[in-house]
């Protein structure tokens, strides 16, 4: 902790190359993809407040979930100094090109509160790598992703389980990160452009054969035998999704041992199982009642598109009175958070010195710290 005070003191450039110095001597960014050539509305980047072009600030991938929220990984916010506070990280919502500042400029918004998974770390490194973003005000010209219910994921895996390793169904996985093992970070801040890959998901079976058998927790994995195709560093807490019936996101990009290498696939956190994390803050029924909706549209577009319209105005005024009960369950996190906090700390990855966390067990933070950083020299993130 006291180690890390000085960078405190550093200029956002300098902060910036400290993070991609962490960022490439641990792990990587997008590999073999190509741009996605549109914005997506619901992808999110994270990156750090200032002046520059976006993609000179990058830090993290992101999903719009709802109008108030954004899902990311909780690695990307809780550091080995513990959470990052709201005001450390900004968010641009639907962006392409983060290089056109006059469109980012719109679409950045602030942060008003960082909620990482109680259990992030428990049980294994990285288990539960998720994290809710509660936005400074709700996001009114962007439609979030739909995130995929436990029965969907589990048609979805099935096909997997009976596929040989990289047969398996196709997913697509975007961010603004590293195009090979190792980029610098001036390299990757060319990359401004929102990439995506297409890659196979596994089965748990062969997720384990790849990293050994109870290092997965609840994640998933995704890539080809050969590798060639991944996503690296900087796409971390960005989405994996399936687009088979429109963009349904069933994962977040977590970690690998390098990136794109044969036999070693990305591993996403596998939101089937954390959906009641979400849950608890997000109202997530919107979805399903978008779902209705829309096959209520099939129903009435021979009758009148105006009456759909109607509906969807109503659904989102409920949205709205929702969002405040939510508001409300926030108080708990609080507490949680500051729990959180301390027992991330052990887990914590990237190292960069803007945590705030607090005294009592900084010791222990920081030597676990270091010995977490020593053991991932040779891997992983
Ligand atoms: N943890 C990395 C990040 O912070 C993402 C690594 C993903 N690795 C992979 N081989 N898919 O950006």
């Amino acid at each position: 902790m006291k180690l890390l005070q000085p960078y405190k003191a550093l200029t956002l450039t300098a902060a910036l190359s400290l993070s991609a110095f962490a960022y490439s001597e641990t792990s990587q960014r997008i590999v073999g993809g190509t741009e996605t050539g549109e914005a997506y509305p619901w992808m999110v980047s994270m990156v750090f407040p200032g002046t520059q072009a976006a993609n000179e600030r990058k830090w993290c991938g992101a999903s719009l979930i709802a109008e108030n929220w954004v899902l990311t990984a909780a690695h990307c916010v809780v550091l080995s100094g513990g959470l990052i506070s709201p005001s450390s990280r900004n968010v641009v919502i639907g962006a392409y090109d983060l290089s056109e500042s006059n469109d980012v400029q719109d679409k950045e918004y602030k942060i008003a509160e960082i909620i990482p998974h109680p259990q992030y770390g428990v049980g294994g490194q990285y288990f539960n790598d998720i994290a809710l973003i509660k936005l400074n005000k709700p996001v009114t010209d962007a439609q979030p992703v739909k995130l995929v219910t436990p029965e969907i994921f589990e048609a979805i895996n099935a096909q997997a389980e009976a596929s040989s390793t990289g047969d398996g169904p196709q997913l697509t996985v975007m961010g603004w990160g590293d195009a090979y093992s190792g980029m610098s970070w001036t390299d990757n801040s060319k990359i401004t452009k929102l990439q995506s890959v297409d890659v196979a998901l596994w089965s748990h079976d062969q997720c384990e054969s790849a990293y050994g058998t109870g290092r997965i927790g609840p994640a998933f994995c995704a890539g080809f035998p050969e590798g060639k195709k991944d996503s690296c560093q900087g796409d971390s807490g960005g989405p994996i999704l399936s687009s088979e019936s429109g963009w349904v996101q069933l994962g977040i990009v977590s970690w690998g041992y390098g990136c794109a290498g044969a036999g070693k696939p990305g591993v996403y956190s596998k939101i089937a199982d954390l959906r009641s994390f979400i849950e608890e803050y997000v109202d997530l029924s919107e979805e399903d009642t978008d779902t209705d909706t829309d096959t209520d549209t099939d129903t009435d577009t021979d009758t009148d598109t105006d009456t759909d319209t109607d509906t969807d105005t109503d659904t989102d005024t409920d949205t709205d009175t929702d969002t405040d009960t939510d508001t409300d369950t926030d108080t708990d996190t609080d507490t949680d958070t500051g729990t959180d906090s301390n027992g991330n700390g052990d887990s914590g990855d990237k190292e960069k010195g803007d945590g705030s966390s607090s005294g009592g067990s900084a010791g222990i933070i920081l030597l676990s710290s270091l010995l977490l950083a020593l053991r991932r020299r040779q891997a992983i993130v």
